[in-house]
């Protein structure tokens, strides 16, 4: 099963791609995780990443489509694997399309998470996410049990840097100019599948789980 979850920033991408590897023993590849892993260690890419990503601008292509081909290629994505954040553009579509093909492999659904722009500002404006394992929580609706200490590894939860007022907003207008036409990309094909991303973490599982049923 390969997949991929599609959305703006804050939509709950992560939040749910968490709970899809535990039910479905899939690893999530998730390239915004990859790139802040870069960053801690100081890579080559870390250093180039940065300067975009704390900019809420998209890491070039050229850049991504390599650390994704290399990562599908990895032993644990022999079964599948479920794709977040990535393709982000026009052009990773095409890619990781091309890139797929080569291994006699194909994308099933593409789930399109829908939620309006308040929802999302509310979102990452009271975002905290653990450092270690990247999993999300939320400063009103959904604290750590233990302020500053991640529920599920013990790791430190803080609050990531491009989600500053300032860069929230180009993140969502990176969102509309660059990444919205891989919607349409895919609905050509008759991958995409969108999902209402508003209701209890549940809720929302239960539809993603009914919108990829046919993507085994
Ligand atoms: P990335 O890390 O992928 O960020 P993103 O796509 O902007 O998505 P987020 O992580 O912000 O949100 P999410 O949808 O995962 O939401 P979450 O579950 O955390 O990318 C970061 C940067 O890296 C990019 O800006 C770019 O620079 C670069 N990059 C990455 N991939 C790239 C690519 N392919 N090409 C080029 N550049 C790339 O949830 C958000 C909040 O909402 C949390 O507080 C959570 O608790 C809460 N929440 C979740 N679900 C619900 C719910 N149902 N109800 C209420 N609250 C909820």
């Amino acid at each position: 099963m390969i997949f991929a979850l599609f959305g703006p920033p804050g939509s709950g991408k992560g939040t749910q791609a968490k709970v899809l590897v535990e039910k479905l023993g899939i690893p999530q590849l998730s390239t915004g995780d990859m790139l802040r892993e870069a960053i801690k260690q100081g890579t080559p890419l870390g250093t180039q990443a940065k300067e975009f990503m704390n900019k809420g601008q998209l890491v070039p292509d050229s850049l991504m489509v390599g650390l994704i081909e290399s990562r599908i290629k990895a032993p644990d994505c022999a079964k599948g694997f479920m794709l977040d954040g990535f393709p982000r553009t026009v052009a990773q579509a095409e890619a990781l399309d091309q890139m797929l093909k080569v291994q006699g492999l194909s994308l099933g659904a593409v789930v399109s998470f829908v939620v309006d722009r308040q929802e999302l500002i509310g979102r990452l404006s009271g975002r905290l996410v653990c450092s270690q394992c990247g999993t999300s929580y939320h400063e009103q609706t959904k604290p750590p049990h233990k302020a500053g200490i991640c529920d599920v590894c013990g790791g430190p939860v803080i609050k990531r840097e491009d989600d500053k007022p300032a860069v929230v907003a180009t993140r969502l207008e990176t969102f509309l100019a660059s990444t919205k036409p891989v919607e349409d990309f895919y609905r050509a094909q008759g991958r995409l599948k969108e999902v209402n991303a508003v209701g209890s973490e549940k809720e929302i599982f239960q539809r993603i789980v009914t919108a990829i049923g046919g993507a085994r």
